[in-house]
């Protein structure tokens, strides 16, 4: 299958910014998008989109030329894993989210091998704290130290980026080097509301702090007007990164 070529010019701004497309369907998304417009230019599927119709969605994105990270973080045994992310790879998209168990970072990287996808792993998930860990079974170790050894893996493994809140990122980027990817949700332009996040930054912050892709989801989503709210967080990126 050929892909379409992407006429947005590489090192584009706008591609620091990834919309998340927490809507519960592909007709919102789609009214979404047509409203975000030229302001945006990649988006985020999840679960919520993905399992509601969202993969024929992201072929229909990729069409138009707007790259797609699918927030899929995926485990299963190694097999599993390196089949379906060849399959992810099929499909056109630019990022995909495993989490960073060593094994499943090794299969997503021998799916994922002679295409232009990117896996990016999430080291612990942000709900998570020591206690969940223990919880989980996970009693020797607390969360700060399990982020620093998965992340190391991930950068042992050649894995192309990691997933973490911005206030994680200075850390992170500490151990896994300039050249893999950082990508931070949990920003909030200064005056939007937090929702449940607890660790948030502004775009700014996110930027400095060393993130390459900023993930934002409400404050453009829920936004009166979504093209406005895109194009200003773009335009906070371009500051920042000048
Ligand atoms: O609405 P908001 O900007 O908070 O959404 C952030 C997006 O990033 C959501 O899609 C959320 O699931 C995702 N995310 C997150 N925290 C993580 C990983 C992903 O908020 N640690």
């Amino acid at each position: 299958m050929s892909l379409p070529t992407n006429p947005i010019p590489a090192g584009d701004i706008r591609d620091k910014l990834i919309i998340g497309l927490d809507v519960a369907s592909v007709e919102e998304a789609r009214a979404l998008v047509g409203r975000i417009g030229e302001a945006g230019t990649f988006y985020k599927i999840g679960y919520q989109l993905a399992y509601a119709g969202g993969f024929d969605f992201a072929r229909e994105l990729i069409g138009q030329c707007k790259k797609v990270f699918l927030d899929l973080k995926l485990h299963d045994i190694g097999n599993t894993v390196e089949e379906g992310v060849r399959s992810v790879a099929k499909l056109g998209a630019t990022f995909l989210t495993v989490h960073a168990y060593p094994q499943t970072m090794r299969a997503a990287m021998a799916g994922k091998a002679g295409t232009d996808l990117k896996i990016l792993a999430v080291t612990v998930l942000t709900s998570y704290d020591d206690n969940d860990l223990v919880e989980a079974g996970y009693a020797s170790i607390s969360a700060a130290e399990l982020v620093a050894r998965r992340a190391g893996q991930a950068r042992d493994l050649g894995v192309d980026g990691i997933v973490c809140a911005a206030t994680e990122a200075e850390r992170v980027r500490s151990i896994v080097g300039p050249d893999c990817l950082i990508v931070t949700p949990g920003i909030r332009p200064a005056g939007t509301d937090a929702g449940d996040q607890k660790r948030i930054v502004t775009p700014t912050e996110g930027i400095r702090l060393g993130a390459n892709h900023l993930v934002v989801a409400r404050p453009i989503v829920k936004a009166a007007d979504p093209r406005a709210a895109a194009e200003a967080i773009v335009r906070e990126i371009a500051q920042s990164a000048a």
